[in-house]
């Protein structure tokens, strides 16, 4: 399935807004430095692991209750940016339901990094990605 699908139904997807909870403005530093929820999730729900274009991996492990993301811990071998971005999705994917994760894109990331060099704009993609791979792969695999 692309990622620009979403595997909910219809009806699901659109009762969520999927906006983000506020970021204070001492937080982006964090995501840029990290680490943030930087590890693996033991026995994970949801696991994906992506690499890019460029050649970074990205691998996204959640934990979920009922329909909620209640942990979700990343691991990058790549470039600080999609380290940053890594990081962000975790922190805005944990506490939400999953159709709201779902909706998390690549914009939200990037403007709660407060901006992605031009060059690595592929990096909040490739969060944005892995993250729906690893709701997706949960949802599957409850099927
Ligand atoms: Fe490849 Fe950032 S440089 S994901």
């Amino acid at each position: 399935m692309s990622s620009d699908r979403t595997p909910f139904s219809p009806q699901s997807a659109s009762v969520k807004e999927g906006k983000p909870e506020p970021v204070s403005s001492k937080q982006p530093i964090q995501y840029w430095l990290g680490p943030f929820s930087e590890g693996v999730i033991e026995k994970p729900d949801g696991l994906a692991k992506i690499t890019g274009p460029c050649g970074d991996s990205m691998e996204i492990s959640l934990r979920v209750e009922g329909n909620k993301i209640i942990e979700c811990q990343f691991r990058v071998d790549g470039c600080a940016v999609s380290r940053a971005c890594a990081s962000m999705a975790a922190a805005l994917a944990k506490g939400k339901e999953l159709e709201e994760a779902w909706d998390i894109d690549e914009g939200q990331i990037a403007v709660k990094l407060k901006g992605i060099p031009e060059d690595h704009r592929h990096c909040p993609v490739l969060a944005r990605d892995t993250l729906r791979q690893a709701i997706e792969k949960y949802i599957k695999d409850r099927q």
